[in-house]
């Protein structure tokens, strides 16, 4: 009895023990930010991602749900560690303001449990610039149908039944709980970072998006302390800098003071010089990558004190001059910039490239997709990318 009673008294404390929160069952654990490094478990942690927007998608539906198993798989064989995806899907996941569709979200319980399964951590983006998925544009069209006065798509960042709509939406996602593994979406440990806008822009380039960033912000952070919180910024410079901007184009955003608001834990850039510069030569391109990195995380290691993550970049088949040799030097160059500042104490964190596709998924296709098992050269860049970011010990 008495022996019985220890045995139980050993196994109540190991369970105490293995479910301490904070610390995983796997290694795992919530990713902290320490000036301008991330820790995972009292180590320093860096990123080697892909973006795969149309997870939940695939997830939601029985017939192409292994796709989403594959992926991961594929991703973990090549040494990923993070993927970055949608949790928004006006019309699809969210029908209508505050209303949701069970079968889309339990496509999304999917996609967590799934990279759980498969050591891959997830930033998961909480709405769209864009009218893909829904996006802003969606949510000013629902204000619109009930009666109120809102007048064109920058209204998602100002009218207040838009933010309330868009605040719910955070919510109702961050207050999940998994349908196949019982946990909150704001305790899991899977969950690298919330984003709140995939490539927030506002067109009026006399505004800003400052004020919409930092009530979000707080928002986010009131429901979900745990979790890192990003903006899902492209890197545009406000008025003092724009001469560092393609084309001196402004958004109303702006890297510095934006990033600044406490509540941000780390900085995004992405990537599109073939899109941003049109009409531009290759050398004009490959010149404005290395200085828009470069710039960034100059100002992410001395004036924002934050990491930064180049979180979307790729190479189009359908760009000028395109072979997979070109497609494998960029990611090499990308790469290298990333690895030398970050094993040289430096702020940038990591890559995610855009996208990753699984075998037979042609019609998402977008010129940008990798598929691991059909490009052996840039699967063998990416792997040593992988070891190479796990193997930095400061
Ligand atoms: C903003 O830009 C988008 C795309 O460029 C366009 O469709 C939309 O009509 C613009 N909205 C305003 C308020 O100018
Ligand atoms: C590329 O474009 C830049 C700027 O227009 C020009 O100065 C340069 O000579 C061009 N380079 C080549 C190789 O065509």
């Amino acid at each position: 009895m008495e022996f019985q009673t220890l045995v139980l008294t050993y196994f109540i404390v190991a369970l105490v023990v293995v479910i301490q929160p904070g610390k995983s069952q796997n290694g795992g654990g919530f990713v902290e930010r320490k000036g301008t490094h991330f820790i995972l478990n009292g180590k320093p942690h860096y990123i080697n991602g892909f973006n795969s927007y149309w997870l939940m998608n695939l997830a939601s539906d029985p017939s192409t749900r292994s796709k989403v198993t594959s992926t991961f798989q594929e991703a973990s064989q090549n040494g990923l560690n993070l993927g970055r995806t949608w949790a928004f899907n006006e019309g699809f996941l969210q029908i209508s303001p505050g209303s949701y569709d069970e079968n889309a979200f339990k496509g999304l319980d999917f996609v967590i449990s799934e990279a759980k399964k498969y050591g891959v951590q997830l930033i998961l983006s909480l709405v769209n610039n864009w009218n893909e998925f829904g996006g802003k544009i969606k949510y000013v069209q629902w204000a619109k149908e009930r009666g109120q006065n809102v007048i064109n798509d920058d209204d998602f960042f100002i009218h207040h039944v838009v933010k309330e709509y868009y605040k719910n939406h955070v919510k109702t996602v961050l207050t999940r709980k998994n349908t196949i593994n019982g946990i909150l979406y704001k305790d899991d440990q899977t969950i690298f970072a919330w984003e709140l806008m995939n490539e927030p822009r506002l067109n009026n380039s006399g505004r800003s998006i400052q004020n919409w960033i930092r009530e979000m912000a707080s928002y986010v952070k009131s429901i979900d302390n745990n979790h890192l919180l990003e903006i899902g910024l492209e890197g545009f410079y406000g008025e003092t800098k724009k001469q560092l901007n393609p084309d001196s184009l402004l958004v109303g955003t702006d890297f510095i003071s934006n990033n600044q608001i406490p509540q941000i834990d780390f900085a995004t850039i992405h990537l599109y010089p073939e899109q941003w510069l049109l009409g531009s030569n290759e050398t004009t391109q490959r010149a404005f990558v290395d200085k828009w990195i470069e710039d960034h995380i100059q100002d992410a290691n001395t004036v924002l004190g934050k990491p930064i993550i180049v979180s979307e970049f790729g190479k189009s088949s359908k760009s000028s001059g395109y072979s997979i040799d070109k497609r494998d030097d960029y990611y090499k160059k990308i790469y290298s910039i990333i690895s030398a500042s970050a094993t040289s104490g430096g702020s940038c964190a990591g890559g995610i490239f855009w996208q990753l596709l699984s075998q037979g998924m042609d019609s998402y296709g977008d010129g940008y997709e990798v598929i691991l098992e059909n490009s052996p050269s840039t699967a063998q860049i990416i792997k040593e990318q992988s070891t190479k970011i796990s193997n930095i010990k400061q």
